[in-house]
């Protein structure tokens, strides 16, 4: 099991151990890790800790102790969740709820992110916290699940909904629209799907602000960027500031038929987050084009 971060000096630090280390919001929390020096973060991928394997998960918390998880840990896959409905849950809510439970025996405080897919999409203004949720397809009941499980086993936790995550690791829309403006000809995007892209490097800083902030208030707070826009407008973005000539059009989510069913409309009202623990909302614009303008696309 390979520790990242870990020293002799470290020691009195409160601990921050990260799941699921190696996708998107992990690694740009390892990015921050020097940023904040008062903690001592312990990053571990699905390899050095698969968190459906719930007695490696018991026995490493019990010999480590961390004082806050923050569980970037999930099945993401969203079409693949249609056919692959029991690992789905076995990792988005059973080994949450387990998670939860360790957490709340050993006074670790939880960070656990979930999803705008736990919303129908029928709303006609941004979604707060306590709207009810019914999500139409496996990965948003399974993110669903996984939050009632986590409130149930520790009310002290604190659940982060975001929405449309993209950073310069993993697979996202970004890379995805980077790499086929290379590609294609032209592109067709669907334009009846409206939402708030999120820069993962954004919610990493909002995540380790919520950790340090004096106060810590349990509950379900929304986080993504400012704005709201369709994938077509998003990737019509990209195009922009890569200054591409790809001519994109708009076509419908009938047009581009996926497994699993998508909201067509998932904005997150963020007021909430922003009001209590202080955290900035940025412009979608802005980060985008901070991304795309400091980053070096890894895989
Ligand atoms: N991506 C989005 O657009 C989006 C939108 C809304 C909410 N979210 C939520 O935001 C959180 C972070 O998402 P992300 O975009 O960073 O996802 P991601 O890039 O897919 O990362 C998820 C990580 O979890 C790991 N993982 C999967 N199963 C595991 C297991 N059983 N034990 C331990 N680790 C496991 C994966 O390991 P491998 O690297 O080995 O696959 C991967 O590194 C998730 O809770 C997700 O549901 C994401």
């Amino acid at each position: 099991m390979t520790v990242m971060g870990s020293s002799s000096s470290d020691q009195k630090k409160p601990t921050i151990l990260v799941t699921g280390a190696n996708g998107q919001l992990g690694k740009e929390l390892r990015q921050l890790e020097k940023s904040w020096p008062q903690y001592q973060l312990l990053f571990l991928s699905r390899e050095d800790l698969p968190i459906h394997h719930f007695e490696l998960v018991r026995r490493y918390f019990e010999a480590v102790h961390p004082d806050y998880l923050i569980n970037c840990a999930a099945y993401t896959t969203v079409d693949k969740a249609e056919s692959e409905r029991d690992l789905a849950y076995q990792i988005n809510a059973e080994a949450v709820g387990v998670l939860a439970a360790i957490c709340h025996q050993q006074q670790c405080r939880l960070i656990h992110i979930s999803t705008d897919y736990v919303f129908d999409g029928t709303a006609t203004r941004p979604y707060r916290e306590e709207d009810p949720c019914a999500p139409r397809s496996v990965y948003g009941a399974s993110k669903w699940e996984g939050e009632k499980l986590a409130m149930q086993y520790d009310p002290d936790c604190i659940i982060v909904r975001t929405s449309w995550v993209y950073s310069s690791f993993g697979k996202n829309f970004v890379k995805t629209i980077l790499r086929l403006l290379q590609e294609r000809p032209s592109l067709s995007v669907v334009n009846d799907q409206v939402g708030s892209p999120t820069y993962a490097a954004d919610l990493a800083e909002a995540l380790l602000s919520i950790v340090s902030s004096k106060s810590w208030k349990s509950g379900i707070y929304n986080y993504s960027n400012s704005g709201n826009i369709s994938w077509f407008d998003f990737a019509v973005a990209i195009a922009k500031l890569q200054q591409s000539t790809v001519p994109i059009q708009g076509i419908s989510t009938d047009q581009y038929p996926t497994a699993a069913h998508r909201p067509a409309y998932s904005v997150l009202d963020t007021s909430k987050i922003n009001q209590t623990f202080h955290v900035p909302i940025k412009d979608w614009r802005e980060s985008l084009a901070h991304c795309l303008s400091f980053c070096t696309f890894n895989t």
